[in-house]
């Protein structure tokens, strides 16, 4: 699987380590930045990259981290065809998938620690969309207020 990652300053730290793992782990991983992390860097500049190659399905899914995962998470819905979720369990980051077709997995550096983001990206990597009729008439109407929203 190709992944697409991103975090601000507050988020750097958290990202640097899952990016070594994910490499272990033997996914191939696009860094969207920051590579130089600054108090004044600005979380959308990293993380409107990354939303819109998940969009675009330049990658698959995405891995967005700040200081609350808050910005992070804000930004990237913000882009039509992300679904991004800020996660802090394990039962949010499979069923978000799962039910919700969550494309973007939101965490906050500041917030969870890297053993928890860890177990949290396992469970947002290994969950795939189940597809019920109802979950996808759900999604339909999603899509629609992204139309609206046009
Ligand atoms: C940056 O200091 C911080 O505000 C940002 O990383 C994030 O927490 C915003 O949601």
């Amino acid at each position: 699987m190709r992944l697409g990652i991103a975090a601000d300053h507050g988020g750097f730290e958290l990202k640097q380590k899952l990016v070594s793992d994910l490499k272990q782990m033997g996914y191939e991983v696009v860094d969207f930045g920051t590579l130089d992390p600054r108090s004044d860097d600005d979380y959308p500049d990293f993380v409107a990259p990354l939303a819109r190659a998940v969009s675009n399905r330049e990658v698959e899914r995405g891995i967005a981290v700040c200081g609350s995962g808050v910005g992070a998470c804000i930004v990237a819905n913000k882009v039509a065809g992300v679904r991004a979720g800020l996660i802090m369990d394990v039962y949010s980051a499979h069923q978000g998938v799962e039910d919700d077709d969550m494309n973007l997995m939101c965490l906050g550096g500041r917030v969870v620690g890297y053993e928890l983001a860890r177990d949290l990206v396992h469970a947002f990597l290994g969950a795939n969309f189940e597809g019920h009729e109802r979950f996808r008439r759900r999604l339909q109407k999603v899509k629609q207020l992204e139309e609206v929203r046009k």
